[in-house]
Formats: structure tokens, C-alpha cells, sequence
């Protein structure tokens, strides 16, 4: 069975393209390509089309990740594409679940930062108005997380044995 991971943020040109491209990396290192798959998200409409952030590229570079895709937005539909969705923070953590106005998708949405095993953090940063620096901690703040998630992930949905 194919596990569908869903990464949001605000513009999905930082933060959430950099979640779903590192998640990709750790995926293909492992050889779990037919496991699980991902894409990733903005709550808002501000950068729909848009590459991601030259800054974030920058950053994932420095750890051999290359960021691809088009920025998008979050959308009912995902609720049901989709078997988790990461908010990146509590805001889209909060506008995601506004979106499910039956609450019956409550559940699969979960905080990305709770899958840290080396992080305190609460939320992933929003990086956009500062420096380099807050490039650089977003990619390593989500080689944590990811590498939390995925390891939940492969627990809730083991390898058939057939
Ligand atoms: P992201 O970062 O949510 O991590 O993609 C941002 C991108 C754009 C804006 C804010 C945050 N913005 O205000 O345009």
C-alpha cells in the first residue's frame, strides 16, 4: 500500500516544497519509492504557479537536496487524496482544519514539528522575511522531522510480507 503525505505551508514556496523534496530525498536513499509518496501545499493563494523561494534552493543545495515543483493551494479534495497532511505551523494547522467543516478529517492532520526527534521546536519557522540563516534552520529543523515521520510512517504501514 502507498502511503500519501500532503506538506503545507503558507506560500508553498519555502517551507512545505522543502518538506516534500527532502522527504523525496530519504524515500529514494532508501529505496521506498513504492511506499510512500508526496506533494505539498500553501493555505494561501499568494504564489500559485510560483518555483520554490531561490533563497530555500539555495539553502537545500548545501545538503545535496534540489527543490522541484509549482506552488499550489491547500484544497478540500486533499483531505480525501491524501492519508496525512503536515501543517507546518499552528496557523496552517488552523486553516487546514477549516477547511474540514464536518471535522471528519481531523485526525490525519497533524504538526509537522511532532515528528522532531532532535528539535524542540513547536512549529517550523516561517523564514521569509529574515536571513539565510532561517533558510539553513528550516532544512535542518525537516531532515529531523522527516526523518521522524517517515519512520511513523513505515510503522503504521508495514511491508507486506507477500
Ligand atoms: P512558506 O513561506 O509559507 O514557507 O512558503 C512564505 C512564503 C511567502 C510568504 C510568506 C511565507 N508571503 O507572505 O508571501
Amino acid at each position: 500500500m502507498v502511503t500519501k503525505l500532503l506538506f503545507v505551508c503558507l506560500g508553498n514556496i519555502c517551507r512545505s516544497p522543502s518538506a516534500e523534496n527532502i522527504m523525496n530525498h530519504l524515500i529514494q536513499q532508501r529505496g521506498l519509492t513504492d511506499r510512500v509518496q508526496c506533494d505539498s501545499a500553501g493555505t494561501s493563494s499568494y504564489h500559485i504557479g510560483s518555483p520554490p523561494d531561490r533563497r530555500m534552493t539555495a539553502a537545500a543545495r548545501q545538503y545535496g537536496i534540489h527543490l522541484q515543483g509549482r506552488a499550489r493551494q491547500f484544497e478540500a479534495v486533499d483531505f480525501t487524496a491524501f492519508d496525512w497532511i503536515l501543517a507546518m505551523d499552528r496557523d496552517n494547522y488552523r486553516d487546514i482544519l477549516a477547511l474540514d467543516q464536518r471535522g471528519q478529517h481531523h485526525a490525519k492532520v497533524k504538526l509537522m514539528c511532532d515528528f522532531c526527534r532532535h528539535h524542540a521546536d513547536q512549529e517550523v519557522p516561517d523564514p521569509y522575511y529574515g536571513g539565510p540563516e532561517g533558510f539553513d534552520y528550516v532544512v535542518n529543523l525537516l531532515l529531523d522531522a522527516c526523518e521522524g515521520l517517515l519512520e511513523f510512517v513505515l510503522e503504521q504501514s508495514p511491508a507486506s510480507s507477500s
